[in-house]
């Protein structure tokens, strides 16, 4: 029965609160080892998810297999995962140690086993000077590392981990998020990771889940959710700026009912094909946006590494580069190029 390269597997997952049904039927198949990212609009379901995966909430329908065992009667601490949340509440009058060992002592560890764990711990995430101060003595940034901490002491098999950097500044996420990669690296734990950000998912993702109003959109490696999303939803969700999309003459000439481009695949360029005028540049440092309207009015975002002398109300032409349209037929779903 066991499937030891298999870390998870959700079947069929359905989710209804009274009349709601907030997850209609989610598969997934997770390979051990495994960093796989949740994302989707705000109110998809990946809480929801993330919480039947850790027993927090029974599903309606559907099961739960946990390296290769149905856990749908198991309660939450036998499950062997743990849980790092958005708000990771510290006991105020617990010391770092002791934040760290609490679950650990409610298990029955042994008090030498449970110093090993917490000095291996501390070691990995830099906590080691800090393990005798209490919470309100520590940076955001090194309570969120506790928090994180409090979940490798347990040794589980599976991480999950629901926005656990969105509390902290842009240089701490970018800090901790380098640190959760090297975690999963060094522990070669099944990590599961729900994040708005998409740096985040596209850098630590092996491979990521884009769901929407309960639905698996697409699973798979980032670079192939960017390079060939299978519906306008992923096109427009995996990006930043978002995909440009445009219908009506320009579609039908790509015999499409809707084409995409990214920002990053136009170019201002005197032989391209669309004509516009500049409405907007917003001037980031390394990059620039232009946001340019079209001569049939519908408005693209063009962003151009560099500095650039053009200007509000310019008229420039733009080309995509080749290879880098995508079309969508008139159900949203992405037509194969040729
Ligand atoms: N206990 C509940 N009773 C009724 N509806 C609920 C309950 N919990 C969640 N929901 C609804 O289920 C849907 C999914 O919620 P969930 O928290 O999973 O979203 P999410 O994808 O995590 O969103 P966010 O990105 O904002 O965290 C939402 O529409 C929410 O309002
Ligand atoms: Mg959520």
């Amino acid at each position: 029965m066991n499937a030891p390269e298999q870390s998870l597997k959700l079947s069929h997952i359905v989710k209804t609160y009274g009349p709601v049904e907030v997850l209609k039927g989610v598969d997934l198949d997770v390979r051990r080892g495994e960093f796989v990212v949740f994302v989707g609009p705000s109110g998809c379901g990946k809480s929801t998810l993330m919480r039947i995966i850790a027993g927090l909430e029974t599903q309606t329908a559907g099961t739960v297999e946990i390296g290769g065992r149905n856990v749908d009667a198991t309660v939450p601490a036998k499950r062997g995962i743990a849980m790092v949340f958005q708000s990771y509440a510290l006991y105020p009058h617990l010391t770092v140690a002791g934040n760290m060992t609490l679950a650990l002592k409610e298990d029955g560890v042994s008090k030498p086993e449970r110093e090993a764990r917490v000095e291996k711990a501390a070691n990995l995430l830099q906590l080691s000077p800090l393990l005798k101060r209490r919470p309100a003595e520590l940076s955001g940034g090194q309570r969120q590392r506790v928090a994180i901490g409090r979940a490798i002491v347990r040794e589980p098999t599976l991480f999950l981990f629901d926005e656990p950097l969105s509390n902290l500044d842009a240089a701490l996420r970018v800090a901790t998020r380098l640190e959760i990669a090297k975690l999963h690296r060094t522990l070669g734990a099944t990590m599961i990771y729900v994040t708005h950000d998409q740096t985040e998912a596209m850098t630590l993702a092996d491979r990521i889940v884009v769901l929407n109003a309960g639905m698996v959109q697409q699973v798979g490696r980032p670079i192939d959710l960017y390079n060939r999303p299978d519906n306008l939803f992923v096109a427009g969700f995996i990006g930043s700026p978002k995909m440009n999309f445009l219908t009506g003459r320009i579609a039908e000439e790509a015999d499409a009912m809707t084409v995409g481009i990214r920002p990053e695949h136009l170019k201002v360029d005197p032989q391209g094909v669309w004509a516009g005028t500049v409405r907007h540049a917003e001037h980031l440092g390394s990059d620039t946006y232009l946001y340019v309207v079209l001569g049939d009015g519908q408005e693209v975002t063009v962003r151009i590494p560099e500095e650039t002398p053009i200007a509000v109300d310019d008229a420039v032409r733009l080309s995509p580069l080749p290879g880098r349209i995508h079309r969508f037929d008139a159900a949203g779903l992405t037509i194969p190029s040729a």
